[in-house]
């Protein structure tokens, strides 16, 4: 049986592994050749779920307390595509990200800043036969880290996709448009290519937009490829 794989990645458009200004990449990095895995039926294989096993409050994480999280209640919505720009779906989208204060419901997250009962911060959905996904949730604050003296991440969503294969899978971050912190923040420029870390930025959209109630974010994802949304490091 001759199974079909995938197009290699173009150099360039992924994030080095080793990208000193994002100081942990300099331990986490490999320091040796990596291996090429031979794909298989179980690198190109992967589970595939119906959207209905999924509660809607789980893709509205504004409505997973008793009252509503503080905040600017967004829209943030999208469709997964595979390499060819075909539709991905039934496929997990999962989301984290820092409450609009910014700080997670976290232990390790000991950020001067505070929680909010309303707000966990997790959400889950699952593609529909358009590959189409969406979130209501509030906008994250931005938040300092430890990587070097005032450093502070740009506002962000970090999204976690199985894709249809184990080899589809991807964990990024999406950015907001606009957003000042943006071109000084290590992670977001681990990615040497312009064009492919710019797919990071999430498009201000007025046609998810619902008029006196939210703004709407449009954040494609594409699975490997030319085009493929860069992987987090
Ligand atoms: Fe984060």
């Amino acid at each position: 049986m001759t199974l079909a794989g995938f197009r290699p990645i173009y150099p360039g458009t992924q994030p080095d592994h080793l990208h000193p200004p994002y100081v942990s990449s300099v331990k986490r990095s490999p320091t040796k050749p990596q291996v090429r895995i031979p794909f298989t039926l179980s690198e190109i294989t992967g589970p595939s779920f119906q959207p209905e096993i999924v509660s809607p409050k789980a893709c509205d994480l504004t409505r997973q307390h008793s009252g509503e999280p503080l905040g600017e209640r967004i829209i943030v919505s999208g469709r997964v595509l595979d390499e060819n720009a075909r539709p991905v779906p039934n496929t997990v989208v999962e989301i984290w990200q820092a409450n609009s204060a910014g700080r997670y419901r976290h232990e390790v997250d000991q950020h001067d800043a505070p929680l909010d009962p309303n707000f966990t911060g997790c959400g889950l959905a699952i593609t529909n036969e358009r590959g189409e996904y969406r979130f209501v949730t509030i906008r994250p604050g931005e938040y300092p880290w430890r990587n070097h003296n005032n450093a502070w991440r740009p506002k962000h969503i970090h999204f976690s996709l199985f894709g249809p294969s184990f080899s589809t899978r991807l964990v990024t971050q999406m950015y907001f448009p606009g957003d000042p912190l943006i071109p000084f923040d290590p992670i977001f420029n681990c990615t040497a290519d312009e064009k492919a870390r710019n797919r990071l930025i999430s498009l201000f959209d007025w046609e998810t937009t619902i008029p006196d109630w939210a703004l709407g974010y449009r954040f494609d994802l594409i699975l490997r490829g030319r085009e493929a949304t860069p992987m987090e490091k």
